[in-house]
């Protein structure tokens, strides 16, 4: 696919009132956390901030002008890296540019990733003033010797305090997000980690398994094989939480998330309306996703593409008035078959299907041996994920992944999820 096949699926997947989703990706972080496996520039020099932010709001620009109206826009959120590494002038010009560019829906969803330590009030108030209600707080773990052997710059007071300053300035859900697996993590510290979450009661929590590929990540060769909990030892990690966390009334929100009962996505997954795009699980249904910046994803629902990675490319080909995608695809009958099982399993722990599919009969046979293990029940043509299994919802959605089969068919890295 090339930027011109985007901008098509972009402009056919337009319709003047329904709402769109806009991811931005902010990728600057002032020092390395080993085990991040996400996108990121490492810098101390904020001179980048503006020239980033302009190529961002070109980007937008570039969008808006496929659109035969002002788009409707329901979901904002700010992603990274570090969107706190901006500063609150460089986020308000950022904000103001692309919003006087849009309509927001009368309920809408705005967010943002926050870094303990670099979020100020100054941040939390701009970000508010436009309408941003949820912030996600970057707490991977409360321990601090633990947060030391990762390089992560962070106290209990940060967290303590971004959750107090969140909540003065009018945020009404905070987030926090933890990581079970990571180096030298034991029991001990996901107890600690409950206790806090009970004195703080952030409305919800993404528990992440710790993602190991050291073959993608060169900073997570830092530390000893030997100081990651594997197997067994991970998962227990896993269960201790969601056993404090579901004995403080939170509960669990398809892969990886918990949430307080009051919160959107709790009542959005008991009415059914739970769903799942680029930025994550939301109770909206937006199909069109707009991803700008560095690396950043969007989605047609149709077809999905990436942008250049790095940042230097993506400056490049935005200035030079391209959009920036360097790869992405089109959804075949067949995967848009996939996506819908992978999305009701991942949303309702359970899919089922009228008329009988070889590729769906393909997954019947893959799931067998999770089928025997008690994680998943299959009658007829009707799968169930267990409360057993849904620790394994990643692995059992991949059941219905013919890509990922066509590439590994031994599945060779089947186990590596949990
Ligand atoms: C894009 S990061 C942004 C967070 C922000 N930069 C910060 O440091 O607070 C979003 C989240 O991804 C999660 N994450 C990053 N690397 C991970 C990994 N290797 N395995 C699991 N989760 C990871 C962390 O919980 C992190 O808070």
């Amino acid at each position: 696919m090339d930027a011109g096949d985007w901008e098509a699926s972009v402009k056919a997947a337009f319709l003047p009132r329904v709402p769109l989703g806009i991811y931005i990706h902010l990728p600057f972080c002032d020092s390395l956390c080993t085990y991040c496996g996400c996108n990121k520039h490492i810098t101390k020099n904020h001179k980048v901030e503006d020239p980033y932010i302009d190529a961002v709001l070109a980007e937008w620009q570039q969008y808006v002008r496929l659109f035969p109206e002002l788009p409707l826009v329901s979901e904002l959120h700010l992603g990274g890296g570090t969107p706190t590494f901006f500063s609150p002038a460089a986020l308000e010009r950022l904000i103001s540019g692309i919003l006087e560019r849009a309509k927001v829906t009368e309920t809408y969803d705005f967010g943002f990733e926050a870094h303990p330590w670099s979020t100020t009030k100054a941040h939390l108030e701009t970000l508010h003033a436009f309408g941003f209600d949820r912030i996600s707080i970057g707490v991977q773990d409360f321990d601090e010797e633990l947060m030391k052997l990762v390089n992560r710059r962070q106290s209990i007071e940060s967290v303590v305090r971004c959750t107090e300053l969140a909540r003065e300035v009018g945020f009404s859900a905070v987030n926090y997000d933890l990581i079970y697996g990571l180096p030298r993590q034991t029991p001990a510290h996901i107890e600690r980690d409950a206790a806090y979450i009970d004195q703080l009661k952030p409305e919800r929590i993404a528990f992440y398994a710790y993602a190991h590929v050291p073959w993608l990540k060169q900073s997570q060769t830092a530390y000893s094989e030997a100081d990651l909990p594997k197997g067994a030892a991970k998962r227990l990690l896993y269960e201790i939480g969601r056993d404090r966390f579901e004995a403080m009334g939170y509960s669990e929100i398809g892969m990886d998330h918990f949430a307080l009962p009051n919160d959107r996505l709790a009542i959005a997954m008991q009415t059914g309306k739970l769903h799942r795009n680029f930025m994550g699980y939301t109770n909206s249904n937006s199909q069109l996703t707009i991803g700008l910046g560095a690396s950043a994803i969007g989605d047609t629902w149709d077809a999905f593409a990436q942008n250049e990675k790095s940042v230097a490319d993506y400056q490049a080909r935005v200035m030079a008035g391209q959009l920036p995608v360097f790869r992405g695809h089109f959804l075949s009958k067949e995967d848009q078959i996939l996506r819908r099982h992978i999305l009701n399993l991942m949303t309702r722990y359970e899919t089922h299907w009228e008329n009988p599919e070889p590729m769906l009969a393909d997954a019947l046979i893959r799931l067998e041996p999770l089928i025997s293990d008690g994680l998943v029940d299959v009658q007829g043509r009707a799968v169930r994920v267990t409360s057993l299994g849904r620790p394994f919802l990643r692995n059992i959605c991949m059941a219905f992944d013919a890509h990922y089969w066509r590439k590994e068919p031994q599945g060779k890295r089947f186990s590596q999820t949990v």
